[in-house]
Order: C-alpha cells, then sequence, then structure tokens
C-alpha cells in the first residue's frame, strides 16, 4: 500500500492558516487519500527548505508570509511568478520544483463566478498597494484590463502602477476616478472585522459596475452591502480565498476541484 500523497502550507506562523479546511473538505469529497500540513518554517530557515524541497516526501505546497520571494527563488516560475517573484504554490516538475502566484488568477475565477458579465465593461480602480492588490492589479492587467490604483501611501500606489503600465489615482480624486471604473476592487485591510471602516461614495459609479471585496470576515463588508443596495454586481473575498487553492490541488492531484456552497459553508463556519 502506498502512502498517502503529502501537500501542505508553509509559513511563520501558519497555525491558523485556513487552507487545512479547504483541502480535507476536497479530499473528503472525491475521496483523495492524502495528507495537508501546516508546516511551520521559521524566516531564517527558508532559504534551506525551498532549496531542498525537491528532495522531501512533498508533492507540493502553499506557501504563506514570510517565504513567498524566497520560495520564487527556488522554483520553475510561470509567467505570474516571473512578474511578481513571489510564489504561494510549488508543485513537481521532473526533478526540480515549479511555482505559480495563485492569488491574481483565484481573483479573476471569483469574478467570473460571481459576477460574470464583468469582462470586457472597461477600467479597474484597485484600493490599495500592499501584497493583496499587486496580484491582483497584475492579473487584470495580464487579462487587458486598464488598472488605476489608489492607495494611502502614494509612493507604493506608483510603484505598483508602473509594475502593471497602470495610472496613479490620488485618493483624495476617486470621486471623479470613480465614475469611470466600471470594476472597483477594495484591497486595502479597510473594512475588516477590527480595521477602521472604508469611507467611499460609490454613487459616482456607473450602473454596470462591478464591485469586489478581498475583504472575507465579515462575508458582507459594508462596501458589498452598499454596493448591492446600489444595484451593482457584487463579489466577496471568499471566492478568491477559495479559487486560489483549486490551483494546487489541480496540480498535486490533477483533478479541478468544486467551489461551491458546501465548501463556502465549512469555511464560513470557521470564522
Ligand atoms: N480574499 C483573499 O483571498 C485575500 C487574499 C489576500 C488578502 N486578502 C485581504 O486583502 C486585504 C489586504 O491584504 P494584504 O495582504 O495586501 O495586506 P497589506 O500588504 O498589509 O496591505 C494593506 C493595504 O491596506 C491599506 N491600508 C491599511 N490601513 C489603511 C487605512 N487606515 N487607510 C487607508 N488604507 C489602509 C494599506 O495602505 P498603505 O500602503 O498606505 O499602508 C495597503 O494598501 C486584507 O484585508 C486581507 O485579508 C484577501
Amino acid at each position: 500500500m502506498s502512502a498517502p500523497k503529502r501537500v501542505g502550507v508553509v509559513g511563520y506562523p501558519v497555525k491558523h492558516s485556513r487552507s487545512p479546511m479547504i483541502f480535507e473538505h476536497w479530499f473528503g469529497r472525491y475521496g483523495i487519500d492524502a495528507r495537508y500540513d501546516r508546516i511551520e518554517v521559521k524566516p531564517e530557515d527558508g532559504e534551506a527548505f525551498f532549496a531542498t524541497l525537491a528532495d522531501s516526501d512533498l508533492a507540493g505546497v502553499n506557501v504563506t508570509m514570510p517565504h513567498k520571494a524566497v520560495a520564487a527563488r527556488h522554483a520553475k516560475l510561470d509567467d505570474a511568478g516571473r512578474r511578481l517573484g513571489a510564489i504561494n504554490t510549488l508543485w513537481r516538475d521532473g526533478a526540480a520544483m515549479a511555482g505559480t502566484s495563485s492569488d491574481g488568477s483565484g481573483f479573476l475565477k471569483s469574478l467570473d463566478a460571481q459576477a460574470p458579465a464583468w469582462r470586457g465593461r472597461g477600467a479597474a480602480l484597485v484600493l490599495g498597494a500592499g501584497g493583496a492588490a499587486v496580484s491582483v492589479a497584475d492579473a487584470l492587467a495580464a487579462e487587458g484590463v486598464a488598472v488605476r490604483i489608489a492607495n494611502r501611501t502614494e509612493a507604493k500606489a506608483k510603484e505598483l502602477a508602473d509594475l502593471v503600465d497602470g495610472e496613479v489615482v490620488a485618493w483624495d480624486r476617486l470621486p471623479d476616478a470613480l465614475a469611470e471604473t466600471a470594476l472597483l476592487v477594495n484591497a486595502t485591510s479597510l473594512g475588516m472585522t477590527g480595521s477602521g471602516p472604508l469611507d467611499i461614495d460609490l454613487s459616482p459609479l456607473p450602473a454596470q459596475a462591478t464591485v469586489a471585496d478581498l475583504v472575507y470576515y465579515p462575508l458582507e463588508t459594508p462596501l458589498l452591502r452598499d454596493a448591492r443596495a446600489r444595484g451593482f454586481a457584487a463579489v466577496d473575498g471568499l471566492g478568491m480565498l477559495l479559487y486560489q487553492a483549486t490551483v494546487g490541488f489541480e496540480r498535486w492531484f490533477g483533478m479541478e476541484p468544486a467551489v461551491d456552497d458546501e465548501l463556502r459553508r465549512v469555511l464560513l463556519a470557521t470564522f
């Protein structure tokens, strides 16, 4: 009898990761004999861990803070991984490891699932310039969407705008920019339980606009509630969290797992 396939999430700290719940749900659902471990690797041990990962018993890993850039230095990268220089999903490719960043593709899959009419509507405005904003802005730009960035710290908005060939919007010019926005994405931590509110007036948005929030706790943020009340298509952050995990699952187990209401309920029960 062969040993169960072993995969996991590497980070520090890693004990709060919800990834094991997602994968264990899929293992049960598809009858897969596998283990998904939380693998705690201290920052100073990251280099050695990823340099020798191909020699380990792991079929692949997800990666979270603070190891995404180190992981990228020890894997064959796809286009997204190369552009971002940081990855969160690794799998075996012959004798070596290959990797990608699945946050951006997870975000696009979530948009396609929750607001399929978003494509081809026009420019995106991304609020924020942290790690999540970079992945989302990059994925949108790679799809040919014109991207604008607004961030409290404008120097970071400029850096991200340069990366995606986009434009910077000054935070105090948001009302003007909203009038020309087809897709508004909150990639700041504002609106998350414990953070401050995202104070934004959605009334200038065109009627066909889509509003996406990467924050998933609470699931229905004040931004999404306001967007729905105004009749805009609204996309929550849980979809991105779940869809980004499908990329590793496909690489490791050769099939695309379902992201459905049952899985959403499993995850929501952990909040
Ligand atoms: N749905 C998913 O799968 C998913 C994945 C990743 C992240 N997220 C969520 O996305 C959010 C951002 O995550 P991250 O990893 O990008 O975090 P991060 O790198 O720490 O970036 C935080 C961003 O929020 C902005 N911000 C924080 N406090 C602010 C304030 N008081 N006023 C204005 N802007 C403020 C920061 O602006 P400055 O640059 O000015 O500090 C920065 O742009 C979090 O809520 C996270 O939970 C969701």
